[in-house]
């Protein structure tokens, strides 16, 4: 008889409230999502994320960004720390922090972000403000792969919410918020199950090559 297949080994990296992180945690808790969760770091101290960490048995680490004199210094330390969990999978949940391309490399094709909004548009910070500033009738979350480029590899799994007249910021924020917990999850799934590859820059599910927008989630 042969053993079943190793879950897939997952880091998960943060910056604060970790409700995506959350979701992945329910996700797998819940039997939806065959894989550990080996490790949760944060460049952070004292934010949420790390609580839910703790409360899962996950260890939680922190790798404070302020005590290394350059960004090379800390994607060093990061890049050692993240490889003695020997992860199949980085998971960017929130994580604020912009990343050298060294390390981008290292962890090419098993690096995922989530990103609230619908990229290619809006790469950066201020998604919901500039949908918003632009009168949008849609706006929503993006999973990819991360590259060099902030926020500009190739994009996996897409959700769309509709923007109605009286939404603002916040309430923007929470409906793209909701559907972020439903498509990082999936997309987490998609490449333990070694369904999603990136290759020549471009994401592919199944052998098929995703559109620009990755694939829609309904
Ligand atoms: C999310 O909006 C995510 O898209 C962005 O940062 C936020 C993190 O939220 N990258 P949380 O920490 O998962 O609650």
């Amino acid at each position: 008889m042969t053993a079943p297949p190793k879950p897939a080994r997952v880091v998960v990296l943060i910056s604060g409230s970790g409700t995506n992180l959350q979701a992945i945690i329910d996700a797998r808790e819940a039997g939806d999502l065959p894989v550990e969760i080996c490790a949760v770091i944060s460049n952070k101290d004292k934010v949420q994320g790390l609580e839910r960490a703790q409360k899962h048995q996950i260890p939680a680490i922190v790798v404070d960004h302020r005590q290394f004199s350059s960004r090379e210094d800390f994607d060093a330390r990061l890049q050692y720390i993240i490889d003695a969990q020997r992860p199949d999978i980085v998971a960017l949940a929130g994580f604020m922090r912009i990343l050298t391309p060294a390390f981008t490399r290292h962890y090419e094709g098993k690096m995922i972000n989530i990103h609230p909004s619908l990229l290619p548009k809006y790469q950066g910070l201020g998604t919901h403000k500039r949908a918003l500033q632009a009168g949008d009738r849609e706006h929503g979350a993006t999973v990819h792969f991360v590259t060099a480029e902030l926020d500009g590899g190739p994009c996996i799994l897409q959700a769309r919410v509709a923007i109605d007249t009286a939404d603002t910021e916040q309430t923007l924020a929470a409906k793209v918020l909701r559907q972020e917990h439903r498509i990082y999850p999936l997309a987490i799934k998609w490449l333990a199950q070694n369904r999603l590859r990136m290759r020549a820059g471009i994401s592919f599910l199944d052998g098929e090559p995703l559109p620009t927008g990755g694939q829609q989630y309904q």
